[in-house]
């Protein structure tokens, strides 16, 4: 399973790289918003810092909502640097968008994606990677996890090449249930990874390891 941070904050994206198991980054305007990046020349420099940090692929958002906005971004963003892939919406011309990219060559990310039927069509027009946002069905008491499960059983019924890039995660066991639901990727905030890491029986018998080790010392 791919590991993703879910954040524009540099110094998470660092953290998480320093851990050693990060391969990639998600941003999306909210979040760029959130770190005060504001104003199309920041943020595309801020894309450029994100891909020096990491050693993995970036998500960055087009902006533009028809064909031609999104492919003129798009480009533009691809053309940035090697590690970005452009993330584009599960709208009508958001689906042409993605065929285009894939015919150009230029890797995706299909967000705001709700439905198993919007992760059919995100494969079919070829998306490099597919975004089901599981906290937000969640908070509208829709199974997100579900969601997860559907998007897997179908891809594979068809051997669709689409990464599942389980998005929205919110807390540690949503990492590990999108895992044993067999999610490619998760991408989500440090916090959750970090929650991975935490049991208390380790730390109890860490203490008495060490314990017991110092009483002959
Ligand atoms: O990757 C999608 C994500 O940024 C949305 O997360 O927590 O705002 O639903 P959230």
């Amino acid at each position: 399973m791919k590991f993703f941070i879910d954040t524009a904050n540099l110094d998470q994206i660092k953290d998480a790289q320093e851990l050693g198991v990060l391969d990639g980054v998600t941003t999306n305007p909210s979040l760029m918003a959130k770190e005060g990046i504001t104003g199309r020349n920041n943020i595309l420099k801020h894309y450029v810092d994100i891909c020096n940090i990491v050693d993995g692929d970036v998500s960055a958002e087009v902006i533009a909502t028809d064909l031609q906005g999104m492919i003129k971004e798009g480009e533009a963003l691809a053309d940035l640097h090697e590690q970005i892939v452009v993330k584009v919406p599960m709208i009508r011309d958001g689906v042409k968008a993605l065929k285009y990219f894939a015919d150009k060559g230029i890797r995706t990310n299909c967000t705001l994606v709700f439905s198993p039927g919007q992760a059919l069509l995100a494969a079919k027009a070829g998306a490099t990677y597919v975004s089901p946002f599981i906290g937000r069905l969640d908070d509208i008491s829709t199974d997100g996890l579900n969601l997860i499960s559907e998007i897997r059983h179908i891809y594979d019924n068809y051997g669709y090449e689409t990464e599942i890039l389980a998005a929205s995660i919110r807390h540690t066991m949503h990492i590990i249930d999108c895992a044993k639901l067999g999610a490619d990727v998760m991408t989500g905030p440090l916090s959750a990874i970090e929650g991975l890491l935490k049991h208390p029986l380790t730390d109890i018998g860490l203490e008495k390891f060490l314990a017991d080790y110092n009483k002959g010392n």
